[in-house]
């Protein structure tokens, strides 16, 4: 113990005493303070946030009929709206004695042992929730679960379902209708597989790279986050099938993006100006094209919990941002506020978290909610509010009019999930996402004359490396090419292009062969994750590019013209190796179709027609060493920048 160090640290009985007394007191308090001590919410300046027109989610009749139905629920029934449990813990006869708002089936979780499956067991999934719910004999009304999932860039859980680039990839093409097709088109292959709900898109803005989650982000161009918020939210809700709809989900409100260091689930430290027009921008945008739900952040808003923050989740949102659908809360996120715990949490409620998901304890949940509106902790004014507004939302996507998921109109749709139109729209996006940073001596595109070109890195081959996470599981490391039937790598892309039938191409994943071709394509990646797992404290290239660095040092010493393709979620420091490559291509984190980058790379189609790049950067690029940049010279590509052929 340092000499110096004050009376309290040097006398031991006097430390001890202490620290009994700081521990009884904090049981003592927790054990008997009734309720957790409402969190200060930062009232701030409301006019800060654009003021959006209120409108009812309902027609007339549509209100007449919700009241009604409002009326004939038990508060049981209730209390069950306010909860979303997983597949994983909750069977379909649970909810007869739960009656849930709604099930999930979270980042790992899917009928059969895996964390993922085809489409026949999701609809036999869906079937058998929705059949046990209205087979509930002890209501008058019963009122089916919604069925949610994280189809984030395509339907990412079912097996052989096209998967489309990552959001960043998407802000990179910067092209809305291509988002909007996305929308549409993940709309129909939900449908395909009985669920009704997905939670997408993230619409946050990614201020540090550093952020597990960076690539979740359209774009650091809020304009940019508005833009394709509102496109993917009206292609994803306004794709008729049948007489219902899906519905999508703004997330996280509010600034997941914008926490300290980057940090996933920390704290934004930032004025509310800034709050509200740079993290705001995404939901404005969702909410243009009515976006049903949205979901709250685990994230912090200056030191207070955004699902305890009353003033963000009412006051704004249903205040100035005129929100009218409902607000669900993410994944036991109501369990990090002081006081709260996973399994009993009115505070979340009253702030204005309409539905609480609850992965693992939805039946503990539904209890504590229960007594707390019994009690009157949760008002029956609120619990009606929120119930309302759960319902309103059902009614609207025709949940309440609908039929058995595998007889509706959507169900089965193949096509939608792995069809000849889903690959093309997945290739196409991949192309319209590629930048390209650098092009010496026009040695792009590929020349079509006879030569030799190696391939060297395992990403080239990799559909973890070129997807991501969310990828048929939650971190998508254990995927592999039987898994994507419908999709190529990039080696399979270029190896299997017409434009390619006189090149002989190599594929060298670790340079062994040392070869001297023509051309040389190193491709470098990050290893694919999702959410707080891929935080990082370094942007430098992974280690397991180690064989393709040196590949590339080799072949810029030898003098072969090279070009270096860039797999990844987030910019990386890759400063230093620009001098070593003659052409230079950030290709983000295309999903399964990365044929797409073989188009480009080669100058045309499949089919022939000839394609360039159209990607521009979605994010700020920071020199090496630096992380969330701001001024020019420590950017390496601003936002905007991409280069062509022509
Ligand atoms: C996760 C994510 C959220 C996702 C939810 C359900 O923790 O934060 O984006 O929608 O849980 O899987």
């Amino acid at each position: 113990m340092r000499p110096n160090s004050p009376l309290l640290f040097r006398n031991p009985a006097l430390m001890t005493l202490l620290i009994v007394v700081s521990i009884g007191g904090y049981l003592g308090a927790s054990f008997f303070t009734a309720a957790p001590s409402e969190p200060k919410n930062i009232t701030g300046d409301p006019r800060a946030w654009p003021q959006r027109a209120q409108q009812s989610l309902l027609s007339p009749n549509e209100e007449v009929r919700v009241s009604a139905i409002l009326e004939q629920l038990t508060i049981e029934q209730k209390v069950g709206q306010l909860i979303v449990g997983d597949i994983s813990t909750i069977e379909p006869k649970d909810l007869v004695d739960y009656p849930l708002g709604a099930i999930l089936a979270g980042g790992n979780s899917a009928p059969g042992e895996k964390a993922y499956a085809e489409m026949e067991p999701w609809l036999n999934t869906a079937d058998a929730y929705y059949t046990a719910a209205l087979s509930n004999q002890n209501v008058e009304q019963p009122i089916p679960p919604l069925f949610g999932t994280d189809a984030v860039h395509g339907h990412n859980n079912v097996l052989g379902a096209v998967i489309f680039p990552h959001n960043i990839g998407l802000g990179a093409a910067n092209d809305t209708a291509i988002v909007e097709r996305i929308g549409a088109m993940t709309a129909r292959a939900l449908a395909a597989t009985g669920h009704d709900w997905t939670f997408a898109p993230t619409v946050a803005v990614a201020e540090d790279p550093r952020w597990g989650r960076a690539y979740e982000s359209y774009s650091q161009d809020p304009e940019r986050v508005r833009v394709l918020s509102r496109a993917f939210v009206k292609g994803l809700q306004s794709e008729p099938i049948g007489n219902g709809m899906i519905l999508g989900t703004a997330k996280h409100f509010i600034a997941d993006g914008g926490t300290k260091g980057g940090r996933d689930r920390g704290d934004a430290r930032i004025p509310e100006p800034y709050l509200a027009n740079v993290h705001g921008a995404g939901y404005y945008g969702a909410l243009e094209s009515d976006v049903g739900t949205i979901m709250g952040s685990f994230s912090s808003w200056n030191g207070t919990k955004i699902h305890a923050h009353k003033y963000l989740l009412t006051d704004i949102l249903r205040g100035r941002m005129a929100f009218n659908g409902f607000v669900v809360s993410d994944w036991n996120a109501h369990a990090q506020i002081p006081g709260c715990s996973v399994d009993d949490c009115p505070l979340a409620i009253n702030a204005g978290i309409d539905m609480l998901m609850s992965p693992w304890d939805a039946k503990d949940l539904y209890q504590s909610v229960l007594r707390a509106a019994q009690s009157g902790k949760i008002s029956e004014q609120r619990l009606n509010e929120a119930v309302k507004r759960i319902l309103s939302v059902k009614l609207k996507i025709g949940l309440l009019d609908g039929t058995m998921p595998s007889a509706r109109p959507g169900a089965r749709d193949k096509e939608a999930l792995s069809g000849s139109a889903a690959q093309a729209l997945g290739r196409e996006a991949v192309r319209s996402s590629l930048v390209l940073l650098k092009n010496e001596d026009g040695l792009l595109p590929l020349p079509s004359a006879p030569s030799k070109i190696t391939v060297i890195g395992q990403a080239a081959d990799s559909f973890s490396n070129q997807s991501g996470g969310w990828t048929l599981t939650w971190q998508a490391r254990e995927i592999a090419k039987e898994h994507f039937p419908f999709g190529a790598t990039l080696i399979d892309g270029l190896q299997n292009h017409p434009a390619s039938r006189d090149q002989d191409i190599l594929f060298d994943p670790d340079d062994s062969q040392r070869t001297l071709p023509d051309i040389a394509i190193v491709v470098l990646a990050e290893p694919s994750y999702a959410e707080y797992q891929g935080d990082t404290k370094s942007l430098r290239v992974p280690r397991q590019n180690r064989a393709a660095l040196n590949a590339l040092d080799r072949l810029s010493k030898a003098d072969i013209p090279t070009v270096c393709v860039i797999l990844s979620g987030r910019p990386l420091w890759i400063e230093k190796l620009i001098p070593k490559t003659q052409a230079l291509v950030a290709a983000w984190l295309p999903g399964s179709q990365a044929g797409g980058i073989a188009d480009v790379l080669l100058g045309e189609t499949e089919q022939g027609m000839p394609v360039d790049f159209s990607g521009t950067m979605p994010i700020r690029w920071p020199k090496d060493r630096l992380f969330a940049v701001k001024d020019d010279e420590e950017i390496l590509f601003p936002i905007g920048y991409g280069l062509s052929y022509n």
